[in-house]
């Protein structure tokens, strides 16, 4: 029988550094009435001289204490902001957790990362090729937003988010219902860092190239679209209809997007998790730190339906589903 991957443990980790919108309005001309219609974000947290790295290894070590386990197969790290261009930041991160030498590797599919990283995870999980896996969602976008640039840096936060999935059984609790996948790399260009890479290894005396760069309107649309599409092929893949949708968990970009895609999918809007007013658009982060909010807070309960979907740079797209089991949020 094949196995399916089924969520055995949830971790998170912020910086310590608050940065309200007030705050940027003294630096950027914006202003909170802006940020807040426009986004949904009231607050982000940036870390001041902590990597990606520091906030995986604790958003991990908490998912490990969460699924009361100090060992798994493999990790993944979802960044788009590793320590370092080379090598990946997933074999350091296992290394600090004290995980030994099992594969580690990151993926990259910028804000849809964590998403990609549960199917990567679950496929391992299908395949025997792993009993448990610890899939982190870390970033650092303080470190490669343009500070003078307003339509990038209201927008985005530091954080990470960890989930552990274990092998389990047809119909387990916390059992990942499918995945629906997707990329559209003729809109490479919408979010990008020109420059740092192989096309343009240097930026030529403009600092400008070595930032983070995103067109938010064709952004927008392309996000409502493709998590709408996205999240209906997941409904239909896990026989739910959009009524019997108890959580839609969305990537935090913006609330405005969420707004409609429920709307798009016919869930209702007091079932859509908002996180973005607490710690912005975390990126590949802000999936599991949505997921835990909504368990802190008492909203997401064991035994309710949760559909997940993102949208991101690349661009990229993913989905998936559960019921939710009865882990704690650490
Ligand atoms: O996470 C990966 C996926 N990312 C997303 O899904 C993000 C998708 N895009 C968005 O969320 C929105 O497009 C933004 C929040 C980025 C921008 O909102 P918008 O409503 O699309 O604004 P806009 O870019 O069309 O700009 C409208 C106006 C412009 O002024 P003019 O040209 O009308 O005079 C901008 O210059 O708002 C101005 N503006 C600002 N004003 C105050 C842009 N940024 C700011 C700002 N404060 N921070």
């Amino acid at each position: 029988m094949t196995a399916i991957a089924a969520l055995a443990g949830l971790g998170t980790a912020l910086p310590s550094r608050r940065v309200t919108n007030e705050e940027l309005s003294r630096t950027l001309d914006t202003d909170d009435q802006w940020i807040r219609s426009r986004t949904g974000i009231a607050q982000r947290f940036w870390s001041a001289g902590v990597a990606t790295s520091d906030l995986a290894v604790e958003a991990g070590r908490n998912a490990l204490r969460s699924a009361g386990s100090d060992a798994v197969d493999m990790v993944i790290v979802a960044t788009t902001t590793p320590d370092h261009a080379c090598p990946a930041t997933a074999p350091d991160v296992a290394s600090r957790l004290g995980l030994g030498t099992v594969p580690a590797f990151d993926v990259a599919a910028v804000c849809s990362g964590f998403v990609y990283g549960l199917a990567c995870a679950a496929a391992h999980i299908a395949a025997d090729l792993a009993a448990r896996v610890l899939v982190i969602g870390a970033e650092t976008y303080s470190t490669i937003l343009d500070p003078g640039d307003r339509s990038t840096s209201v927008i985005f936060g530091d954080g990470a988010g960890a989930a552990v999935l274990r092998a389990a059984g047809p119909g387990a609790p916390g059992g990942f219902l499918g995945f629906d996948l997707g990329s559209d790399g003729s809109l490479k260009d919408l979010i990008i860092i020109p420059d740092g890479g192989s096309r343009q290894r240097t930026s030529k005396g403009d600092p400008a190239g070595s930032y983070f760069t995103m067109q938010g309107k064709p952004v927008f649309r392309h996000a409502v679209d493709r998590m709408t599409e996205s999240a209906e092929a997941l409904l239909e893949k896990a026989g739910w209809t959009a009524g019997t949708v108890d959580w839609f968990v969305g990537h935090q970009a913006n609330a405005r997007i969420l707004r409609a895609v429920a709307d798009g999918l016919g869930v209702k809007s007091d079932r859509v998790i908002i996180d973005m007013d607490r710690v912005g658009n975390t990126s590949a982060a802000s999936i599991p730190l949505a997921l835990a909010r909504a368990v802190t807070d008492g909203n997401l309960v064991p035994g309710d339906r949760v559909l997940l979907s993102a949208f991101g740079g690349g661009v990229t797209w993913g989905s998936s589903a559960l019921v939710w089991p009865d882990v704690p949020a650490l």
